[in-house]
């Protein structure tokens, strides 16, 4: 790992080593339109035949929903994201109709391509001066049965997104872990032809 955790070692758009996920949030609202602008980013997303399987329900804080949102992640989770502006619950559908097909088959897809959605929308959070927070940390049976989400569609993580706040209000042991995080070399990642890895 590089001594800066954050420079990548070939030419990149400086947005994809820009985005991280922080735990210190303002506690500002966030406006539909603004909320609505990172999920449209999600709905570019390319998916196997076009199946399109993301789905997401969300609360902005200072709205009804806002605490029972909250009221789904554990605790620790809940901490920090008591002051995020919105929570985003990522979704996928895990049937669909193959072109010329008539009856729905499993999605063998789904989860890979509602991952690159949510890599779209935090992306474009980022982009727009926003920063994300995925968390896998929340109750999945508990969110299915609250939010009546029908079988058929898999619950994959809640996403928290705010402004980024002052580290100082968090746990003395979370203002430590407050910085973005580096990754492994690439060539730990990706092999020419066979697997070496
Ligand atoms: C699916 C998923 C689940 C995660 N779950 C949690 C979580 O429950 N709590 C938490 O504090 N961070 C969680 N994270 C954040 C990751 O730890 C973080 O994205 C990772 O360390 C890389 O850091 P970066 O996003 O700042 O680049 C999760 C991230 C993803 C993508």
């Amino acid at each position: 790992m590089s001594a800066n955790p954050r420079i990548a070692d070939y030419a990149i758009h400086e947005q994809f080593i820009q985005r991280w996920s922080p735990r210190a949030f303002t506690g500002e609202a966030i406006s539909e339109e603004t909320l609505l602008g990172f999920l449209e980013a999600a709905r570019w997303a390319p998916s196997a035949y076009n199946s399109q399987p993301w789905r997401f329900l969300y609360a902005r804080r200072d709205t009804p929903n806002w605490e029972r949102y909250l009221g789904l992640l554990n605790e620790f989770n809940r901490s920090w994201a008591q002051h995020a502006s919105a929570l985003v619950i990522v979704i996928s559908k895990t049937t669909f109709t193959a072109p010329g097909a008539s009856e729905e088959t499993p999605a063998l897809w789904h989860e890979f391509d509602t991952g690159s959605a949510w890599g779209h929308l935090a992306l474009q959070a980022s982009i727009s001066g926003w920063h994300t927070h995925g968390m896998a940390g929340f109750d999945q049976e508990l969110t299915r049965k609250e939010l009546k989400i029908p079988e058929g569609y898999d619950l994959h993580a809640v996403v928290a997104i705010g402004k980024l706040g002052d580290k100082a209000t968090l746990a003395e042991y979370l203002q430590a872990r407050e910085v973005p995080s580096p990754r492994r070399p690439l060539n730990e990642l990706a092999a020419e032809g066979d697997f070496t890895l």
